[in-house]
């Protein structure tokens, strides 16, 4: 331990997938961690950056076509570094006046935004297997209203929860009707065995946490009680796009599903009440 929650010898989540992004902010367990998976499957560091572009899309498109002027981004990592526009950037193109509040539960990455204080200069402590811990924060409280459409961004954060199904639930039961979440998840369909046995064995060895490969079908059922936006459904997250205009490689070595799923009904209800909240 270097410092207080600061463990550097495990791989933090964080840091990895920075790692991946070509970023900076990794060390060398970190490195072994990320370097152990890519043997593995080589496609990772761009499956990475195609799930970092989908999430700044899905988030420009829910924001866009819905209206919606709130953006919620739980795990947002690391992203102060990376030669890609986040998902704040994004969403502040096309709505300058959004507001956008990112959340993480990993002391590396608080520490590096309060250091760094630009881009996502306001990290605030949350875990996503607790909302209350990030729709009841003091710091959120006042800035965002539950009960007005939100877009709640889950990239790449449920594949490191064991109990996925319940943080789909509690988000049902506590967004407003035409909220949008954003979701994108490791999946174990279409890759082998042997690779998904490794790279889940890399985090159990190396990293604070492990990583859940879940089935397209287990990712899919994270909708039930949703609808899932289609076209284009639950794709590749290189795949994902409402229009059809963006459409990246698929990969031999892994695979990264995406979706944004919206509360039922949102459509009736929106018709029915001026100005779509609940
Ligand atoms: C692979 S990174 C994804 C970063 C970013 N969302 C993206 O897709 O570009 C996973 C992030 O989720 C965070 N994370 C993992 N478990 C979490 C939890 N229970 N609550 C909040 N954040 C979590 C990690 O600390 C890490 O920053």
């Amino acid at each position: 331990m270097t410092g207080p929650g600061l463990d550097y010898d495990k791989a933090s989540l964080a840091r990895v997938y920075n790692y991946y992004l070509r970023g900076k902010d990794w060390s060398s367990v970190d490195e072994e961690t990320a370097q152990a998976v890519i043997r593995l499957a080589p496609d990772v560091p761009e499956a990475a950056r195609e799930n970092f572009r989908f999430a700044g899309r899905a988030a420009v498109w829910a924001v866009a076509e819905h209206q919606i002027r709130q953006v919620v981004d739980i795990g947002v990592g690391i992203v102060n570094d990376l030669p890609l526009p986040s998902v704040e950037n994004c969403v502040l193109s096309v709505d300058p006046g959004a507001t956008v509040l990112a959340f993480d539960n990993d002391e590396v990455v608080l520490a590096h935004a309060r250091a760094l204080r630009r881009g996502y200069g306001r990290v605030l402590r949350g875990d996503v297997t607790d909302l209350d811990s990030v729709f009841k924060h003091p710091d959120a409280v006042g800035l965002i209203d539950t009960a007005k459409p939100l877009v709640v961004i889950l990239a790449a954060v449920l594949h490191f929860v064991p109990d996925a199904a319940a943080v789909m639930a509690g988000l049902r039961e506590r967004l407003a009707l035409g909220s949008v979440v954003v979701v994108s998840h490791v999946t174990s369909t279409q890759t082998s065995g042997r690779r998904v046995a490794g790279m889940t064995k890399a985090y159990d060895e190396k990293a604070i946490s492990p990583i859940y490969f879940r089935t397209e079908e287990e990712i899919r059922a994270l909708a039930d009680g949703w609808d899932i936006v289609t076209p284009p459904g639950l794709v590749d997250v290189q795949r994902w796009s409402p229009d059809g205009t963006y459409a990246g490689p698929l990969y031999d070595t892994v695979r990264v599903l995406g979706m944004t799923v919206m509360l039922p009904g949102h459509l009736q209800e929106q018709a029915d009440t001026p100005g779509g909240g609940r």
